[in-house]
């Protein structure tokens, strides 16, 4: 069909009309129409209170599965078709980079893992996948335990006083609070100390957001990049995050090099179980900045992703009790007022199809970006290099083709005692944690979170919507923010006996809990 294109182009020069070479194509089957991806026609533009994820739902059902979208001299291809979505991340990932993502993130991430390419990822990937393996998730568990206890103290307060609470700030924090101490052994404390090093965090992440939805690179404009208030406020931030990070990495060298003679069994050291300290203690051959710039990546993948996923597994919850009230079933009976352990996870089965469930309507992100770095065919259709595609796994997650009832929030949809949905098992019509060899490395770490956060929350709270709270809308950085907050009511349950749960063989109390309620049965 090239040869046809050329012979074509060739006899439009010698000034055959075009009439007649369509005429001649098409009568010879020679046409390329049919090769040509859909092109969405109209202004996507003219629906701007919406997040930009939303009109292209619009779009995938008038168009298909794989369609262009043009903005003046940019076009995106928008891909909706989860056998062309395996094929780009399973099938053929060598041809396609991080793209857009990358050029936007490079000023917080550098060359961490997630947006890297090439070498330098393949060899990210390998030093620090290891780092995150099966004790370090089970080590984890106390972690998870203790930061949300913190929150259920808040939230007590709350309910004693009567008052509502913004739910997505919180949950925000207690996610840094516990990624902090996974990546770097570092308190940020988040859920009570708002100065400093936190607020760096956070304006540092407003940033990365708000580049993600520019329309036009204004951090690049000259002279403005200079004396934007704005900016200056973002690279002083980001000064005393890298600062703060290389003082970690500085305590965490000197430990390491400390315990060199009598170093443990996976690199694992009870008083700092850290990421960091894998990464050192493993002899992780790297450049300081290589180093901060994965510790960077690690802290804000692992940090506003759960969060959302809290948010809206909350915001869902509220919708359905019937859920909320089997969810507060099943964790009363595993539970009791235990913190809960890797053990518990196999037993929390319909808390793990309720995250299955919140991740499919509010996948995070909503979608993923990708760069063709050489010429090749997405289902029919022959794509050149250097094209823009976004995957939409909002898309894919609620497609009439794929989900009966895609827009309610069924968990019941996946059977208690099936194995737990993924890419794999679903054939790539749901990717909560992306696929192939760019998959998400905290898949496991995040799951056991979010079960661990929800079972412990439902457990001694229920939560609803607040009196003349604001409609939850959304809006959209890198994950689904709500667009002004998730006011919630919350108060204490009146708790049914303790079942005590004889098969959990180590249950490690801690005494210093001490939870009213959980005692005033
Ligand atoms: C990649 C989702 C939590 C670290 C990804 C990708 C998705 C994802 C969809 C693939 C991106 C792409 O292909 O473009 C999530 C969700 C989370 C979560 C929904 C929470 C529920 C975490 C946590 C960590 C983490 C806790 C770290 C501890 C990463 C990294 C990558 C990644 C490093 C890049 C991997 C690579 O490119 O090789 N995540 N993630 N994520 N995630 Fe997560």
């Amino acid at each position: 069909s090239s040869f046809q294109t050329q012979l074509k182009s060739g006899l439009s020069k010698l000034g055959f009309p075009k009439e007649a070479l369509e005429f001649i194509f098409n009568f010879t089957g020679g046409s390329e129409d049919y090769l040509k991806i859909p092109e969405a026609k109209g202004s996507v533009s003219a629906i701007r209170n919406e997040p930009f994820f939303m009109p292209l739902y619009e779009l995938y059902l008038t168009y298909g599965g794989i369609f262009r979208l043009t903005f003046g001299p940019k076009s995106f291809l928008i891909v909706s078709d989860p056998s062309i979505a395996k094929h780009i991340l399973k099938d053929n990932p060598k041809s396609y980079s991080k793209g857009i993502l990358a050029e936007i993130l490079d000023f917080v991430m550098g060359k961490g893992l997630i947006p890297a390419d090439g070498e330098i990822w393949r060899v990210r990937r390998r030093a620090i996948v290891p780092a995150l393996h099966q004790k370090f998730v089970a080590a984890m568990f106390g972690l998870f335990g203790e930061a949300t206890d913190r929150l259920c103290k808040k939230l007590d307060a709350a309910a004693s006083d009567g008052e509502d609470v913004e739910m997505e700030s919180l949950f925000s924090r207690l996610t840094l609070d516990i990624i902090g101490k996974a990546v770097f052994n570092y308190d940020f404390d988040s859920l009570n100390v708002d100065a400093g090093i936190v607020e760096a965090v956070y304006t540092v992440l407003r940033e990365a957001e708000d580049r993600s939805v520019a329309p036009i690179p204004f951090w690049e404009i000259p002279i403005w990049k200079d004396i934007s208030p704005k900016l200056k406020k973002v690279n002083a931030a980001l000064k005393l995050v890298n600062e703060t990070l290389d003082g970690l990495i500085a305590i965490c060298k000197k430990m390491v090099d400390e315990e060199e003679l009598q170093f443990h069994e996976e690199y694992m050291n009870e008083q700092d179980p850290s990421i960091l300290h894998f990464l050192l203690a493993s002899g992780d051959d790297v450049s300081s900045k290589q180093l901060r710039d994965d510790l960077m990546t690690l802290l804000i993948a692992g940090h506003e992703t759960s969060a959302a996923v809290l948010t809206w597994t909350f915001y869902l919850l509220s919708k359905e009790p019937s859920v909320m009230a089997k969810l507060q079933n099943e964790v009363d009976s595993v539970l009791g007022d235990r913190f809960p352990t890797v053990e518990d996870m196999k037993k929390l089965k319909y808390t793990t199809r309720v995250i299955n469930e919140s991740l499919r309507l509010y996948p995070q992100p909503p979608v993923l970006i990708r760069r063709s770095l050489e010429d090749d065919v997405l289902g029919k259709y022959p794509i050149k290099r250097n094209e823009d595609i976004f995957i939409s796994v909002w898309n894919l997650h609620r497609s009439p083709h794929h989900w009966e009832d895609a827009e309610k929030f069924n968990p019941e949809r996946w059977p208690l005692d099936g194995p737990n949905p993924n890419e794999t098992n679903q054939n790539f019509s749901y990717l909560p944690f992306g696929g192939g060899p760019r998959k998400c490395i905290g898949d496991m770490f995040a799951s056991f979170e979010t079960i661990v956060a929800v079972a412990m929350l439902v457990r001694r709270f229920d939560f609803q919507m607040a009196l003349g709270a604001p409609p939850v809308k959304m809006t959209t950085g890198a994950t689904i923010h709500t667009t002004e907050g998730l006011k919630m009511t919350v108060t204490r349950r009146r708790q049914p006996p303790i079942i005590p749960n004889l098969d959990v063989p180590t249950v490690k109390i801690d005494s210093s809990l001490n939870i009213p309620e959980a005692k005033a049965v």
